[in-house]
């Protein structure tokens, strides 16, 4: 029996009595006629959560009935993601490098695209043999960006900050799940420098707010709804992050240290000048491109 799936809002009821396999089905078209695109891959990767099972363990079940539990929860995962909520904030987690990070209302979800900012800062940090290198993260939220650093340099130490007090909870938190804790360290600090003394740094990621104010309003409500403000919004035109990290970094670069900084569409040039007028040195084979085809990452050196 496939249950009736008309109304995501009437709760638990609309599963009762359903297979796995009905469920996940009920459960892609109440996705469907909410006109999410990915409907059916949506809600099997809620159902795994709901049930706590991977898709094959809940594929060899399907044709069990499911519990009411776990029926109910995936009931409340539906009318929220029907409702436009993105799947990474009604399950509060995200994959990113491979690794689960935790949210909260304080953090950005973390984007495909931002794993080239470690790839880069590994390849640098390599070329470079820079055996236990000292890396700070700017804007670090649900820490990620430091948090895969270290989970690959078993030698690094490092250090996140961010203006959020809740984000700097957040990447805390995931820094003791991922086992990091204890060459991971997070501070509420802004990145305009004051109060900041924490020595020099081999590395410096950031992936600021870089989204000009006046596009805002414009984002898929999935960012514009859900993503902090403070984690999108780079001012007039994007670049406000950028002008503060060009007048912090070049002192807080160890000489031969590398600024690895993730910018938005279009600001390559800008964000390099910015670099390159505080002093440090933008090379454009350095930059790195998304599968687009465009710059997403520009590498800054201190010579
Ligand atoms: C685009 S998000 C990046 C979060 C995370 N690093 C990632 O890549 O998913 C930018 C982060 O910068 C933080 N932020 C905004 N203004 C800041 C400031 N003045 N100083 C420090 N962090 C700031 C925000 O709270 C947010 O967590």
């Amino acid at each position: 029996m496939t249950p009736p799936v008309e109304n995501p809002a009437a709760g638990p009821s609309i599963f009762s009595g359903a297979t796995i396999r009905d469920a996940i089905r009920a459960a892609g078209d109440i996705l469907q006629a909410a006109n999410i695109e990915t409907a059916r891959l949506d809600a099997r990767v809620l159902a795994c959560r709901a049930f706590e099972k991977s898709l094959e363990e809940l594929m060899l079940r399907s044709d069990n009935p499911a519990d009411a539990a776990p029926l109910e929860l995936l009931s409340q995962y539906c009318a929220r993601r029907a409702g436009g909520e993105p799947v990474a904030r009604v399950l509060g987690i995200k994959e990113f490098w491979s690794l689960e990070f935790e949210l909260n209302d304080a953090t950005l979800v973390p984007r495909p695209e931002t794993e080239l900012c470690i790839e880069t800062g590994l390849e640098l940090l390599r070329d470079s043999n820079c055996a236990a290198p000292h890396i700070l993260d700017l804007g670090t939220g649900s820490g990620c960006i430091l948090i895969a650093l270290l989970s690959e340099l078993p030698e690094a130490e490092g250090i996140g900050i961010d203006i959020a007090d809740a984000a700097i909870d957040m990447a805390r938190s995931n820094a003791a799940k991922l086992g990091v804790s204890d060459r991971g360290t997070f501070y509420r600090q802004s990145w305009n420098g004051d109060g900041m003394d924490f020595g020099s740094f081999d590395l410096i990621v950031a992936n600021p707010p870089y989204i000009p104010a006046r596009d805002i309003d414009g984002l898929a409500p999935e960012v514009r709804d859900f993503d902090p403000t403070l984690a999108l919004s780079g001012g007039n035109d994007g670049l406000d992050a950028y002008r503060e990290i060009a007048g912090v970094a070049p002192a807080w670069l160890s000489p031969g240290g590398f600024l690895v900084a993730e910018i938005g569409d279009g600001q390559a040039t800008d964000v390099a000048g910015l670099f390159e007028a505080a002093g440090l040195s933008c090379a454009a084979d350095r930059q790195r491109c998304d599968l687009a085809g465009k710059v997403r990452v520009v590498v800054a050196e201190k010579r």
